[in-house]
């Protein structure tokens, strides 16, 4: 019967291939599975270890895209699933998969109805392509273009700080609740500050599972693992907090978390990334990955001679330069330098300017709560309404829309 059943968790799949396996216990089965979870837009659904029950496991939840019956176990039992599969729900595709590469059988699976063939063992990549063939022959058409293409492509979003203290824990909670608060979208804060990290703090969070988690499990990931992994806040905000043990920081490479970012951006409109500021190669990946690079800097000497280093670095590299937006935290504060000065000597405008508000700013992180509920109608949270909307209306077309957050704060005052 079903292993394993995500009925019950929240789903926001749309941009996701549900597939669902049916592969008789063998010594091969967890390679088999993890090949599937490597492709960041398929969500395995549910998987079936009996030709019998396949339709009922299949009945039992949304019906899926893509079905991959192991037919080596019995060939028989196979063909008949397969046959019943393809008579009952015609609009599902079937990919039938065997270690042999015995022509009569690949023949009968696929008069039985199955779209595809693979002979395994088979790469990602193959099987990538053979699921993208199954969406060209329209069998797979309930899945938006395989999460390839998606109408709106997910934000992913960095703040990265010019020094200690300047304020990226403060910007990336805030920013990333703000966007929470708009119903349409579905945003997570990452906290990949693995040492040091404090974003559960700033919301007041206790998680069960961390980045370590994931990270140890990393071969069982898929979207049922990630969901259950991710704390959520009253916002509507998910975390994915730092590990829990300073040294289990050291354990999480590049290839873990462009495999977890992926995952998340499959599910997520907008992804939020408190990085660290010792500029480690979670950091730098995370930086390639990232749509909006925000350095956010104070006016004061440190913090403007660091950014000034840091853009350099950053400039150098032709893709990620294009992508770094200055964010000038804690305007209004008694500095010895000017704004004007500061970005004569930077050498380019501001993007965002967040105004100093110590008190809301304090009492919000104190009570683990974000400003747009613990403060929706200051002017800093108004601040972080409008710095919503100049990032969403960046990668819109419709910019003239009027902003969820505008008619939120509008109705509330
Ligand atoms: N705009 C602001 N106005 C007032 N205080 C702020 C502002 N931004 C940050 N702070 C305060 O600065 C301190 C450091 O901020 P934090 O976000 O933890 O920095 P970082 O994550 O870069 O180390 C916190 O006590 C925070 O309350
Ligand atoms: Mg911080």
């Amino acid at each position: 019967m079903a292993e394993f059943d995500q009925n019950n968790i929240e789903k926001s799949d749309e941009n996701l291939l549900r597939l669902v396996i049916m592969n008789p216990p063998d010594k091969g089965h967890e390679a088999l599975r993890s090949m599937f979870t490597q492709i960041p837009y398929v969500w395995l659904q549910a998987e079936c270890t009996k030709y019998e029950f396949l339709q009922e496991v299949i009945a039992n939840q949304t019906t899926p895209h893509v079905v991959v019956v192991a037919i080596d176990a019995d060939l028989e039992k196979a063909c008949k699933a397969i046959e019943r599969l393809a008579q009952e729900l015609p609009d599902v595709a079937i990919l039938a998969i065997s270690k042999r590469d015995d022509g009569q059988a690949i023949l009968k699976a696929l008069r039985a109805g199955a779209k595809e063939f693979l002979t395994m063992p088979f790469g990602v990549d193959t099987l990538s392509e053979a699921l993208r063939k199954l969406e060209k022959t329209g069998k797979a058409q309930h899945s938006p273009n395989l999460g390839v293409n998606k109408k709106e492509k997910t934000l992913v979003i960095s703040f990265l700080g010019s020094r200690g203290g300047v304020g990226c824990t403060s910007l990336s909670v805030n920013l990333a609740a703000t966007l929470a608060a708009d119903p349409h979208n579905k945003v997570v804060l990452v906290d990949l500050d693995l040492a040091l990290g404090d974003a559960d703090i700033a919301l007041d969070l206790i998680a069960d599972y961390t980045l370590s988690d994931l990270v140890e499990n990393i071969d069982k990931l898929d979207m049922t693992f990630l969901n259950r992994s991710l704390s959520k806040h009253s916002t509507g905000l998910a975390l994915l907090p730092h590990p829990l043990d300073v040294s289990d920081a050291t354990m999480i490479t590049e290839d873990h978390l462009k495999r977890i970012i992926s995952l998340l951006a499959a599910c997520h409109t907008h992804l939020v990334l408190d990085l660290s500021k010792s500029l480690r190669p979670t950091d730098i990946c995370a930086l390639g990955m990232s749509d909006f690079i925000f350095l956010v800097v104070q006016l004061e000497i440190t913090s403007i001679r660091n950014t000034i280093r840091l853009l350099s670095t950053l400039d150098a590299d032709g893709k990620l330069g294009p992508r770094v937006k200055l964010v000038l935290n804690r305007v209004g504060m008694v500095t010895d330098i000017t704004r004007e000065k500061a970005a004569e000597l930077l050498g380019r405008p501001f993007f965002w300017e967040v105004p100093n508000d110590h008190k809301i700013m304090m009492e919000s992180r104190n009570s683990g709560t974000p400003m747009v509920k613990s403060a929706p109608v200051s002017k800093i949270q108004h601040n972080f309404s409008d710095f919503a909307d100049a990032v969403c209306s960046k990668t819109k077309a419709n910019k003239g829309a009027k902003s969820f957050w505008h008619s939120f704060f509008t109705n509330k005052s």
